[in-house]
């Protein structure tokens, strides 16, 4: 017979956000229990609990709280935790690099939930910027808390989310962390990147997502094109970031060029010999709205309207979760707030790959 909680991994995270890993576990069917998650953000716990099973007396809101009072009463045996703490640096100047020196930043409030809770494994995730801030101290200093402090045995590297089946050029460094120093990993290989930004994105898009004339102005203005946080049509999106789509910076549609392909591909086809329809876009008068119109039938069956020059859009909130790995997610926020959620999160393709490869060390009794 199977032991049920011999085989179920507990999990705890930190600067939850909307759950990367666990929607990583869920997806790669690993049985776990959510031990405890937290954010300060009141839009991201409600995207939370819309998305995964926990317990709201295991939610805590300020890490800073929770490290220092909750941890180490209810929390142990945890055996994966992860965070990605926002990253506010601290500098090192004049200071020998220890915990204490970090006192006060977010990175100390991970470390003391590390040091109470002594997770089997963790996983820490920041931007690739933190390698070099303060001329590489602050990277030093946290190597050192993670190995010295802590005693972890810990393996980091900057990954790309291109490189692991999601078209978003994403880099970020990631640390895996294990108690156990006689542990031996290895970062999962990349991938060959066999989709393109295109096949992300949703064939049913609001009116809304189209830019204005002005912001049609600035994102094909030449001067816009040329830096590298702006593209139309990318095969591989732009890094997404927490203020993405409101500031005609970052990734765009242009409908024409990507309806047409659509409709040139298969809506525009006349069926097969059992099904033969006459397909026509731009009709005066409507064919009779289907129920399951959304699922895209032929032209000779829904109504198409072929879009006009000046159709620039945004990404969708769906879209750019998708592009962070993420399916089927519920959205219970406003557009801003989805965007922000999306733009923080962990690519969740990453993560599976990672598990996958902590897997394989066998540290969890799976
Ligand atoms: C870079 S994001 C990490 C997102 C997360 N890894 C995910 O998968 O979505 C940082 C998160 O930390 C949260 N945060 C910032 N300060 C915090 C604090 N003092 N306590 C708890 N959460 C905090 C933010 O609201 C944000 O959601």
């Amino acid at each position: 017979m199977i032991d049920k909680k011999k085989n179920t991994i507990k999990v705890g995270t930190v600067f939850s956000g909307i759950g990367a890993i666990e929607h990583a576990l869920m997806r790669s069917r690993i049985p776990h229990d959510i031990e405890f998650a937290g954010d300060i953000d009141k839009f991201v716990k409600q995207s939370y609990f819309a998305n995964y099973k926990i317990d709201p007396g295991r939610w805590h809101d300020d890490v800073e709280h929770f490290a220092i009072h909750e941890a180490s009463k209810h929390y142990k045996k945890i055996d994966l935790l992860v965070g990605g703490s926002p990253c506010q640096s601290f500098s090192m100047a004049g200071k020998r690099g220890g915990l204490d020196d970090a006192r006060g930043t977010l990175f100390y409030s991970f470390a003391k939930v590390i040091d109470e809770v002594r997770p089997k494994v963790f996983i820490y995730e920041n931007v690739k910027g933190l390698l070099n801030h303060d001329s590489g101290k602050t990277w030093e200093v946290i190597k050192k808390v993670f190995e010295v402090d802590l005693k972890y045995k810990i393996f980091s590297k900057v990954l790309n989310a291109k490189d692991y089946g999601i078209p978003q050029s994403r880099e970020r460094i990631f640390v895996v962390g294990f108690r156990n120093s006689k542990v031996k990993f290895e970062f999962p290989n990349p991938t060959e990147l066999k989709k393109t930004m295109q096949e992300f994105l949703d064939d049913y898009v609001d009116e809304k997502y189209l830019l204005t004339e002005k912001g049609i102005a600035f994102v094909t203005n030449e001067i816009q094109l040329k830096k590298k946080y702006t593209q139309i049509n990318g095969k591989i999106a732009l890094c997404q970031k927490r203020n993405q789509q409101s500031n005609w910076h970052g990734d765009f549609i242009d409908e024409k060029y990507f309806l047409s392909k659509k409709v040139k591909q298969y809506v525009l086809s006349r069926g097969t010999k059992n099904y033969n329809a006459k397909p026509e876009t731009d009709l005066k008068v409507a064919r009779a709205i289907l129920q399951t119109c959304h699922k895209m039938h032929r032209a000779g069956v829904d109504n198409y309207v072929t879009y006009k020059y000046g159709k620039i859009r945004k990404l969708t909130p769906n879209e750019c979760l998708k592009l962070m790995g993420f399916k089927d997610f519920k959205i219970v926020v406003s557009d801003t707030q989805v965007y922000r959620q999306a733009g923080n999160s962990i690519v969740v393709n990453i993560l599976g790959a990672l598990l996958k490869e902590i897997k394989k060390t066998k540290v969890f009794d799976l």
